[in-house]
């Protein structure tokens, strides 16, 4: 594919000697609307070594280019050097290449195969399985997709939170009064209710604490009857998370819980206490971090337990060790920002240079018309109910629209689910977002199902063709408006997966879908496709082939599937 931006750099430092072609490629930008060109070229920065207004410069430069191969025109605007791509070389350029690579168009092996850690969705055992568990899932496994598009190799890490002295007041607890088959019945809630009765009758009988500890100190030493019941609560509760994996169709290449670091931290409370990094604070030791501004991190308690933290650093250094990641990702809500920035700041103190290789990628809160979740007073509402509600909504429009649909049950799983993974990931990662079923599932509106159905449209009108589908086109037929407003998307869709990568941001590829979705059924309701004459209809085949592969890629990359009809 001709990579216009090179082509602008190269023209442009042939004719202005001082320049050299990387100055000028980083000057170039993409103006926010096609009457300043396809791209620009501001003159501000030049006007210092030509001694020139910037205004004289630009009008310069655009003189001297005046004709150039593969561009329209390129003219001056007052400090801008404008570049209007030829509408034909463009139309040819990308419609070519995306018939050439079809699904791979927009992969590439920049990442040179190199490890990208993602921990990510790592909920806790025996409790729910929650909103912001959800988004994690949602945000990392389309990192992992995106990343992997890119040519990078992928660990997708689950970091169960499957240890700590919670586990020796579950153990309390059921021993107390826990009723087995309850819990066979209904795992997650009936253990959360046996936690939340822990803590309230611990209120009244502190003695259950310290009965609690005893059980989680009895966990850590091996004892059997602890560990039995343990593995029991583990099993359970990960039989539950594999039915919200299935149905999001997630997968993991590990689950390796904060328990599978058990054995490993010794050796790495030496390492803080041979660089003299621990100190003691009330029997506990503390990595302090006051000089960073942060409040210290806690390694050990008094009673020599290890803590979150300690399985994080743990974690990291194994990781580090196992996989020589290039990058490794943590993927939670932004509330742990502060846990992230603490141990990450141990282990740069700990002298590890991979340190900066670490890196947070927080996300904002979710609530739902039901309110924000709680899971200490155990009126939850479980995610798995959340997604089938999702599916069952659609279930109901199918067969309102379209009861003769083949396959019914597949498509409403795929459009419910999309419908959910869409809404995720549809701004900023950063921002809160609230559920609002009607707007999620809307077939109009930025939404999973307004692409997915788009997508369903394209190949509808491909399954009508009277001809086969080529790239041996007449291009001067797709210079329309419509056309090359689509066209146009679809050429910078590489860059926003490179973009998305770099900010880990899958919403920039969202929204580049929606907004191809939406050039597409404009020029969708103004051009007919399936027409008499052969030379059209070949054309706008190949275009709607284009967006339909495009679309499908893009839904793929956010971990959504693209049902061809629905
Ligand atoms: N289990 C934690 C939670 O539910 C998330 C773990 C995130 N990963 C990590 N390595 N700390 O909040």
């Amino acid at each position: 594919m001709i990579d216009f931006k090179k082509e602008i750099a190269r023209i442009v430092s042939e004719k202005v000697e001082s320049l050299n072609q990387e100055d000028v490629e980083a000057l170039i930008e993409i103006p926010p609307n096609y009457d300043m060109g396809d791209y620009a070229m501001p003159c501000f920065k030049l006007a210092k070594t030509f001694r020139k207004a910037p205004n004289l410069i630009a009008q310069e430069i655009a003189e001297s280019l005046d004709g150039k191969e593969y561009f329209e025109k390129i003219e001056n605007v007052g400090p801008y050097v404008n570049f209007f791509i030829d509408r034909k070389v463009l139309a040819r350029t990308v419609l070519e290449e995306i018939f050439s690579k079809k699904e791979n168009y927009g992969s590439s092996n920049m990442g040179n195969g190199k490890n990208i850690v993602i921990d990510f969705s790592s909920p806790n055992i025996a409790k729910p399985f929650h909103v912001g568990h959800l988004r994690s899932t949602v945000i990392g496994n389309s990192l992992y997709k995106i990343y992997e598009f890119l040519g990078y190799n992928c660990i997708g890490i689950n970091h169960l939170g499957d240890w700590g002295t919670q586990f020796g007041k579950l153990i309390t607890a059921y021993k107390k009064w826990g009723n087995k088959e309850e819990i066979e019945k209904e795992p997650i809630k009936t253990l959360l209710k046996l936690y939340v009765k822990f803590h309230d009758e611990a209120e009244l009988n502190p003695e259950l604490e310290e009965e609690g500890r005893r059980w989680f100190k009895k966990l850590e030493d091996g004892d059997e009857e602890a560990r039995k019941l343990w593995n029991w609560f583990v099993d359970l509760s990960l039989k539950e998370f594999n039915k919200i994996y299935d149905l999001l169709k997630v997968k993991f290449d590990y689950f390796t819980g904060e328990s599978f670091y058990n054995d490993k931290m010794d050796r790495i409370i030496e390492l803080l206490k041979e660089k003299n990094l621990l100190k003691e604070s009330k029997g506990a030791y503390v990595v302090d971090l006051e000089e960073f501004n942060m409040p210290p991190c806690l390694v050990l308690k008094s009673d020599g337990a290890t803590l979150y933290p300690t399985r994080d650093i743990t974690a990291a250094i194994y990781r580090k060790e196992t996989f020589n990641f290039e990058k490794a990702l943590y993927v939670t809500d932004y509330s742990q920002s502060l846990h992230f920035a603490q141990w990450f700041k141990v282990i740069e103190l700990m002298g590890f240079e991979w340190a900066d290789k670490l890196e947070h990628v927080p996300f904002g809160r979710v609530s739902t018309e039901e309110g924000r979740m709680q899971t200490r007073k155990g009126n939850v509402i479980l995610l798995e109910e959340l997604l089938n509600k999702a599916i069952d909504k659609v279930r109901e429009i199918i067969e309102e629209k379209n009861p003769n649909l083949e396959n019914k049950d597949e498509v409403a799983r795929q459009v419910g689910i999309g419908a959910v993974i869409f809404n995720d990931l549809s701004n900023n990662k950063i921002k809160d977002i609230v559920f609002n079923w009607d707007r999620m599932l809307s077939f109009d509106g930025e939404t999973g199902p307004y692409v997915q159905y788009t997508h369903a449209r394209a190949n509808s009108v491909l399954n009508k063709r009277k001809y086969d589908i080529t790239n041996d086109v007449d291009y001067s037929i797709l210079t329309n408006q419509e056309a090359v407003d689509v066209i146009r998307l679809l050429q910078l869709f590489p860059e926003a997966i490179v973009n998305a990568m770099e900010k880990n941001e899958p919403s920039i590829i969202t929204r580049h879908i929606v907004d191809i979705a939406q050039a597409f059924n404009k020029f969708y309701h103004e051009c007919p496709i399936i027409v008499e004459d052969e030379n059209i209809q070949k054309a706008r085949l190949l275009l709607v082939f284009a967006v339909k592969t495009v679309l499908k890629t893009g839904l793929g990359l956010l971990g959504i599937d693209a049902p061809d009809k629905m």
